[in-house]
This record gives C-alpha cells, structure tokens and sequence, in this order.
C-alpha cells in the first residue's frame, strides 16, 4: 500500500475484504512461478526430463515472448490426462505430502502448465509409446479448449508457448531486450545441458538454421562444457568430489569440477545441481569466490560446476516459487566442507598448473577443434569476451604478424608430471637431496658452476642489497623504470635489468635442478630460428651476404640438437632428435617468460653461447636464459590515449624513457648530476643493442669485454665503480640519516620465509608464497578465444591486459622475489640499473613533525 492509499484508509476507515476472482488469484500465481521467458522455459525442461526425455530441442522466437517451442522423447502424455493437464494442482508426480519428502522428479507441485496458461497461449502434441498417432491440444486459462485432435506425432511431447505475457501489459513491457532474455535462455539450457550427462540439448532462434547451443547424449560432461562454455573454460578444469557422512555435522556428496588458477572470467559461473534440481545458492557461491580471490587477479572469477546430493528429508525443496532455491539442514558446515575442498584442489592444481597459449608453428598440426558451431556463440562468447588474450604468450610465426595472433598452447608442467626414465632420475636425485641435504647434487658439484655463484656473491654490493630488500614498490614510472622507495630516497629501478640478473643468479642456483614449462607442440627450432632471422632481417640486422636464412637455421637447429643432452640434464631444455623444442626451464616459480622472445632466444642459445670451456658456456648460456626470463615490457606498445610517442618495442620504450626520465628532475635527486649521467649511460647502452647485429645478444659480449661474457655492464661498469664498487649514483653520503618512516620496507620479504634456495622450486618455502598471487601472471590466461578477441578488432584491451599483467609481475612477482633472491651487483650501481633521484629526508621531516 503507497502512502496516499494509506492516509486515504486512514481518513475513510478501512476497506472491504473482498475474495478475489479465481482468474486474479491464478494470474498473480503464474505470475511467481514464470516471471519471464527463461522461468518458463526451465519449468518445460524439468518435465521434459521427468518424462525421461534423452533428447530436448528448443526453438525461440523473440527471446521466447513471441514463441517457446520444446520438443521432446519423452513418455508423452496419456490422452485421457489432456483435459485435465493444465489446470492447477494437477500432477502425476505427487500423491501424499508426506512424498515431498522423497519426491525424486523435478516437478511435483502440478502448478507450472496451469501457470504458463494464465500468462500465454499454451498448445501441446503428444504422443506415447505403442499409439498410432498423437494429440493436439490447446489450453487457455488453466483449461482445455475444444477437443484434443489427433494427429500425426512421434513418441514424445512437443509444447508450444506463445504470446508470453500477452494479458500481463506491465510484465510484458518491462521485457524490453529481446536478446537479453534470449540469452538467459541460453544459459538455463546450458546449465541443464551441463549436468545432464546422456541427454541432448539443443537451442535455435526460430527460422534459423543453426543451432546456439547443441550438445549430445553421448557426450561427457567435460564435452558439454566444452560445447557450452568454450574450451578456454573445459581445458582449466579440475574435477572435484568431497562429501560428509556425519548426521552431527552435515550429510553430502558433491562432485563436480572447478576452475583452475589459470582460468578468469569477469563473472563468477557457477552451475549448481542440489538432488538434480538447479538451484542457485549465493552463500555456497560467495564461499567458493572467497577461497579464488587469494588467487585469481582482482576481479577475475571463476567457473564451478558442482552436482550436490543430500538426503532427500534433509532438504526442502518448496521454499520458493520458482523452486530455484532449497533449504537444506547443515548448510553452513556444507558450504565450510566445499569450500575446504575447492581450497585444496586449487592448492594441489598450484604445483602442477597447465599453461595454454595457442601456437601454430608452421609445419605443426593444429589439433582438431572439438567444440561444435555452436559453441562459437551464446554462453561461450561470453567466456570468450572475458577471456581477453595475451598476446605476450603468443608465439609468432611470422615475424609480420601481430604479436598474439597464432594458435599455440604450451603446457607447463612441474615435477609432478614428468614421465620420461631421465625425469625419474631427477626426481631420485631431488629426493635423495632432501633426505640429506648436505649432499649436493652432481651438477651443482661442478666448480664452474660454484665459481660462478662465487663470483655473484663476490659482486655483492652491499647498499643495493639493503634497498633491494627493504624497499617499498612506489609505482611504475614508465615503460622500464620503477619507482622504489628506501627510508627517505627515491630510486628508480630498471626492472629489466633487475629481474635479467635476477634471472641470473636464480638459473646459477637451480642449475641441474629446474622444473620446466613444457611446450605442446614441441617448437621445431629450426622454425623459430627462421622467425628470429626473419625479425633480425625486418631490423636491418641480417643481409643476404650473412647467407641463406634457411641454411644458417638448420645449422644452428643442428647445433642444439648436439648440445641436447647437457641442455636436457643441466637446464632442461629438452630437444629431440629432430630438432623440437620440448621444455624450458622453470627459473622462477609461478613465471614464464614472454613467448614471443622464444625465437630469439633460440637464435641465441645457437649463435651466442660459448660451447668449449665449460664455465664460459654455462655462464653464456645462463645469461642467454636470463635475457629471455627477464621481465621485459610487453612487445605490444602500451596503449595510452595521452601518449604523442608510441613506445613500440621494449628497447624502444626504455629508451624513450631514458631521454626524458619523467622523474629524474635536477634538483630533487641527492646528487643531481650523477642520477641523470648514470641513465645517459644505460641508454646508450640500451640503444647499442638495436645497433648491434647480427644478433642483438652480441652486444653484451662487446660491452662486458673478454673475460666478462654475460653481463654487458660486466667488468668495465664493475671497475669504473667508485669506492670499490660500493657507490650508488646519487645517494651521496646521507644514507642511514632517519631509520624509520614510510620507506621502511620489507613486510613481504618478512611474510615470505627464505628457504635454501638451491632447494626443489615445488618445496621453495619463499617462492610457494608468492606461488599462490602468480596465477595473477595474466600472460597464462588465453585460448582460441583470445585470437578471436584479437581478431575482433579488440587489440587495445588486449593489450592492456598484457601491460597490465606485467605490471603485475614486476611488482608482485619480481620485486618479492628480489627480495628473497636477488644479491645485487656492484656494477647495478653505476650502470643505471638504480638511480636515486630524491632524497626526502628534509620532506620526510616535515611529516613527521606534522
Ligand atoms: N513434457 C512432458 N512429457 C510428459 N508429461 C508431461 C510433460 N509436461 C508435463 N507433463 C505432465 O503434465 C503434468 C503437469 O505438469 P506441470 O509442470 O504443470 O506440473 P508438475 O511437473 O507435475 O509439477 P510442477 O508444477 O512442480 O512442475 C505433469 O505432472 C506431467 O504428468
Ligand atoms: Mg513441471
């Protein structure tokens, strides 16, 4: 009652009760139990699928306020039952109250036929097993109008829902988007399609030809999921089943299957089943959603499928209208024991996560596609929308392609996978390990190896290590830079550099001991050297006279394949006999490098690494693993409506940048002219590596001289240090003024707690703590879809997503893991690679006397 009816029955005394007309109470009836199309549509399934129906096939017109047609193969209607079938209260489902207790069909109320009638013009065909022909009947109002017909028919029922909503003007206008109800049409059907195992479904638009959704009764579930979602969601999915058998506690089983951390949508999909009967549950919802935020990237949700049975007297199943809610007894130690097992599966899945890009080299068969036309529309283009690409974990094959447009998957998988007779070996040695750690392992025992970890420890800079470990990450200045803060200073940190000797030190110290991203396909090297060569030639890099490209990548491929065996035991990057590429190596958990540099990294590992000396080719070959891990900005430019200058490429980027460090102003920094002088000297070095060639990684063997292969800011950057390579540009002698404030860092590296690293990745106490937020790693999340997306013109978000999600690396992945890991070098303080640009101590103390 509004408020002017309600003073108006104040000033007048209170109205009459009148009995409402029986066609008033029936029509608010129907109006609860089919609030629109999609209500009405899932009340027809349930009966088709009470009738025992193994196929249902739905045709829709107008987003089905025009037209609902279901058909089915159900046992069709007795004919004697037709006069009565639509009036209320008429069921063969339920005869004593007491059945609702163990009621097993979907129906049991015999109110929705009735319902739909009051709303719409109802007609059914019908026919059962061993009739000549069927019936047609039609019904308004709850009742039968004329006589059945007979007529032609198969076994089954066909039910006809027109003019929904024709005598309900307000309903029937709040139904503006006929697409959207379409769309909710889709996804009841979808949902049905999804835990009927054995029943087929189909949805069209009338008049057309192809169907939206179809699915079919021998496929499996994963199939249908497939069919229905997409196979971005059906390959992240991991099955699970928990159930409870404590009268105290709760009475369950559930099985189903759940997204892994790889997988993100804008939308939580969650398909749940309670006794068969579709149901929504929000708290069942919101817990699952809880235990994905610790992992998935902000705003990314997952998808859940979960089939859940209960004693039947446990749950009731008339509490709402629509029955799409139940209650049942226990539910919050059900919801508590669920959520415990999606917690766990998704930690289990964390150490043997799967990473797909799509990658077609050439020569290489595409595998099938499984999922039908169908799948391309409806429910999975909203997967797909929200399965934006990454087009960093694209590999190219065409070095003219846009980053991102190939079909290529890579798996990745961790120690728990591995299969071959050589993956047992390397799990007996890491076992043999942990019972004794003392005992290092065979490959570790090579002094080159201990000689380079000595000379890591050696280069330490101990000022850069007490920034790098208790810092606190400001922001991404540009491109390249980011701006940290220590105690009272700003620095500026090039994370490309930071996390190629991060990468560094990490590939020294899990020498012989990786894990590895597996590439499926294999990558056939030759292939990608001829894509590097094909870049090197695009960048004016290769000429003719450096020979035929072909020739110089066979040679090189044939080269690897040599090597195979020490590239296998010692850094697990395995390549066959032909020349494919099976795995890299997992240098830091949770991360895999950008694809797209693949190529080039091929090119390096065959053109630059020193093979004869054994230290010299490990060190080479750890700086070429390096070079390629190393947090590079993406290869897509960033977009940015603001920006007059693309960045283009990553060295392109860091080089604009160091012409104008947008921070590095004279006058804040400590010392004025050593910030800005330090990062001239790192962007001409930057500049340098486009200049050289024929391969870019050549440059650093000419800029670190003879002895000092890998890092091209090696000895001469080392020696050119002052105070023994103690200094850091720009912090003058202030350092160690105020001990406290807002530059006090460290709170991660404190949370994380440091384990030996040379210890199984899997085991890495430090880096399982950053395991869980590396699923945030965008650049795993992709798929068919993603190329669709791309080829839709959405490139620009696309490519966010990758700026972003390396963002997102560079602060929760690398710096945590600097922290951790990362010894800094002294030749990091003068070659750029950190910079303090201002000192805030004067500023600092204004704010502490405020
Ligand atoms: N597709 C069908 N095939 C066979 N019988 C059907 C079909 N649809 C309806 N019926 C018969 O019509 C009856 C009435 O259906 P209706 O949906 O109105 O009620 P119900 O399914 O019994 O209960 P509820 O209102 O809870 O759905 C059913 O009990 C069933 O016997
Ligand atoms: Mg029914």
């Amino acid at each position: 009652m509004d408020t002017t009816q309600g003073q108006q029955a104040g000033r007048t005394g209170p109205a009459p009760i009148r009995r409402l007309d029986q066609e008033v109470v029936n029509r608010i009836a129907a109006g609860e139990v089919i609030q629109r199309p999609s209500s009405a549509l899932k009340e027809l399934i349930e009966n088709s699928l009470d009738a025992g129906a193994a196929a249902i096939n739905v045709v829709i017109k107008d987003g089905g306020l025009k037209m609902i047609q279901i058909t089915d193969n159900g046992h069709g209607i007795r004919p004697a039952d037709l006069p009565i079938l639509c009036e209320r209260h008429t069921t063969s489902k339920l005869k004593e109250f007491e059945d609702l207790q163990s009621i097993s069909t979907l129906g049991f109320r015999g109110e929705a036929l009735a319902s739909i009638t009051f709303v719409a013009h109802l007609s059914v065909v019908t026919m059962t097993a061993g009739q000549t022909h069927g019936y047609k009947a039609t019904y308004k109002d709850g009742v039968l109008e004329g006589e059945p017909k007979a007529c032609a028919a198969v076994k089954g029922t066909q039910i006809t829902v027109e003019n929904l909503f024709y005598n309900v003007t307000a309903r029937r206008k709040a139904f503006k988007n006929v697409g959207e109800e379409y769309s909710r049409i889709l996804d009841v059907i979808s949902r049905f399609a999804v835990h009927n195992e054995g029943v087929s479904f189909s949805c069209k638009k009338h008049g057309e030809n192809r169907a939206d959704i179809h699915t079919l009764a021998a496929s499996s579930r994963s199939e249908n999921i497939r069919s229905v979602y997409g196979s971005s969601v059906a390959r992240e999915l991991i099955p699970i089943e928990t159930s409870d058998d404590d009268p105290a506690r709760s009475r369950f089983k559930m099985g189903g299957c759940i997204s892994s951390a790889n997988y993100s949508a804008k939308k939580t999909i969650m398909v749940l089943f309670i006794n068969n009967r579709l149901v929504d549950c929000s708290p069942l919802k919101k817990a699952c959603e809880a235990v994905y935020a610790a992992i998935l990237p902000k705003a990314s949700k997952p998808f859940l499928y979960m089939s859940i049975t209960l004693p039947p007297e446990d749950v009731d199943v008339n509490v709402h209208p629509t029955k799409r809610e139940v209650s049942f007894l226990n539910q919050e130690a059900l919801i508590e024991a669920i959520q415990k097992a999606v917690e766990q599966k998704l930690l289990e899945s964390n150490t043997s996560r799967t990473y797909y890009t799509q990658s077609l080299l050439p020569g290489v068969a595409a595998p099938a596609p499984k999922s039908p036309a169908g799948a391309d529309e409806g429910p999975s283009q909203a997967v797909a929308a929200t399965q934006k690409a990454h087009p960093r974990n694209m590999v190219r094959t065409d070095v003219l392609q846009p980053v991102g447009q190939l079909d290529a998957y890579v798996t990745k998988r961790l120690a728990s996978a591995r299969e071959s007779p050589d993956d047992l070996a390397a799990i007996r040695r890491t076992v043999r390990q942990r019972r004794n750690p003392a005992i290092a392992s065979e490959a570790s025992e090579l002094t080159s190896i201990q000689e380079l970890l000595e000379e890591v420890n050696a280069g330490v800079h101990q000022g850069l290590s007490e920034i790098v470990r208790s810092n606190t990450f400001v922001g991404m200045a540009d491109d390249t830079f980011a701006l940290l803060q220590h105690k009272t200073k700003l620095f500026l940190a090039n994370t490309v550099k930071l996390s190629k000797e991060l990468m560094y030190q990490q590939v020294l110290r899990r020498f012989g001991q990786f894990n590895c991203i597996r590439l499926t396909p294999p990558a056939p090297l030759d292939q990608l050297l001829l894509i590097a060569l094909d870049e090197e030639e695009a960048l004016g890099r290769w000429q003719p006279n450096d020979g035929p490209k072909e020739e110089i990548a066979k040679v090189l491929s044939q080269l690897l394949v040599l090597k195979a065996e020490m590239l296998r035991e010692y850094f697990r990057i395995e390549i066959d006999a032909s020349g494919a590429l099976h795995t890299l190596p997992l240098v830091l958990d949770q991360y895999s490098p950008d694809l797209d540099r693949l190529p080039q990294f091929a090119l390096r590992l065959g053109n630059d690494v020193e093979w004869d000396t054994e230290k010299e080719c490990f060190q080479t070959l750890a700086a070429a693993i390096a070079e390629f891990y190393a947090i590079h900005p993406p290869l897509v430019p960033r977009p940015d409506p603001f920006r007059t200058k693309s960045a283009g490429k990553s060295e392109r980027g860091a080089a604009d940048s160091l012409e104008s460090p947008p921070l590095a102003e004279p006058g804040t920094a400590g010392n004025p002219e050593e910030g800005p002088e330090a990062l001239d000297e790192m962007s001409g070095h930057e500049r340098h590596q486009h200049a050289a060639g024929p391969c870019h990684c050549g440059d650093e063997r000419e800029e670190s001289g003879g002895g000092e292969k890998r890092r091209g800011n090696g000895a001469s950057s080392r020696q050119a240090a002052g105070n023994g390579g103690e200094g850091i540009p720009g912090e003058g002698t202030s350092g160690g003024g105020v001990e406290s404030g807002p530059g006090r860092g460290g709170g991660d590296a404190a949370s994380v707690s440091e384990k030996e690293p040379l210890e199984d990745g899997n085991e890495r106490g430090g880096e399982a703590g950053l395991a869980l937020d590396a699923g945030r790693n965008g650049s795993e999340r992709n798929g068919t879809e993603m190329c669709r997306a791309e080829t839709e013109g959405d490139d620009e978000a696309a490519a966010e997503a990758v700026w972003a999600a390396r963002d997102w690396n560079v602060q929760h992945l690398m710096f945590p893991a600097m922290r951790l890991f990362l010894k800094p070098q002294k030749f990091m303080a003068t070659d750029g690679t950190m910079v303090q640009i201002a000192s805030l101590e004067n500023l600092y103390k204004i704010f502490e006397r405020c």
